[in-house]
């Protein structure tokens, strides 16, 4: 999947977050977003998604080359864009796997067998080492923060979308989970050849799931793009090198 973002201004609340922003995500590449808190990483997410939250005053998203701006939510999941929330929300009364269920039935024409159904989400669950148990629990309820996060790739996996948005993937993972939820997302990359937006604070994963692309959000838009050495600099040194850009400029810092 091919995405084009153009020009792209949002508002929350009469707060502008992102100013006419630019990002071409090739398919099967791999970008990463890093920035400071707050500075519209989620939202960016949250529009690609199609929230309501969130008014495009401006600026246009292609996928393939046509306007989803006009698509609902889920027209768009349809469509093969999946988002992996930063903050999976529990949803009380529908067990994982009704949940599960209806998301493969909802890309089919007639619904799975049960037989079908179970082995692939057993095999599913085998992947993410998750307990038989936690399919009749209700969506993300009473999981850890980790476990929210390995249930969103068991999700993504059943629903084989074309374009994943990972906001925050590593965030409450511990370094085995990270291993684990890595190799699934990775094997699913090298297997369905997806493109792949992936935020996040930490050049650690960017060790395991190599990015074409890190980007730097800041004041709306996206102000530096280099590769995996950019989040290394960040690392290192923090945001506050992108402060005075200018300034850096006329020093003629090298940052590769
Ligand atoms: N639904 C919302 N309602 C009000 N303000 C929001 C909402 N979503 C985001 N914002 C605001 O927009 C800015 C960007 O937020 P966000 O995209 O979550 O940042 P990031 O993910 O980069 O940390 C923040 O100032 C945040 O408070
Ligand atoms: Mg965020």
């Amino acid at each position: 999947m091919d995405i084009k973002i153009k020009n792209l201004t949002v508002k929350v609340k009469e707060k502008t977050v992102l100013e006419k922003l630019n990002l071409n995500i090739k398919e099967g590449e791999i970008h990463v977003i890093m920035g400071p808190n707050g500075v519209g990483k989620s939202t960016l997410s949250n529009v690609i998604m199609g929230s309501p939250l969130y008014e495009v005053t401006s600026g246009d998203i292609l996928v393939d080359n046509k306007s989803i701006l006009k698509l609902t939510t889920d027209e768009r999941a349809r469509l093969g864009i999946f988002m992996s929330f930063q903050n999976p929300i529990d949803i009380e009364g529908v067990t994982n796997q009704e949940f599960l269920k209806m998301a493969i039935n909802s890309n089919r024409e007639t619904p799975i067998g049960l037989y079908d159904f179970i082995k692939e989400l057993e095999e599913n669950y085998k992947d993410l080492s998750f307990s038989k148990e936690m399919m009749h629990r209700g969506v993300n309820q009473n999981f850890s923060g980790g476990e929210k996060k390995k249930n969103e790739i068991i999700q993504m996996k059943i629903l084989k979308p074309k374009f994943l948005i990972l906001d925050e993937l590593d965030s409450g993972l511990d370094v085995d989970s990270l291993d684990l939820v890595c190799k699934n997302v990775l094997e699913y990359h090298a297997r369905e050849k997806c493109s792949i937006l992936l935020i996040t604070h930490y050049n650690k994963i960017l060790e395991k799931i190599k990015p074409d692309f890190v980007h730097v959000l800041k004041d709306g838009k996206i102000i530096k793009t280099g590769d995996s050495s950019l989040a290394d600099l960040i690392e290192e040194k923090g945001y506050k090198i992108f402060e005075n850009n200018e300034k850096e400029q006329e020093e003629d810092i090298v940052y590769e």
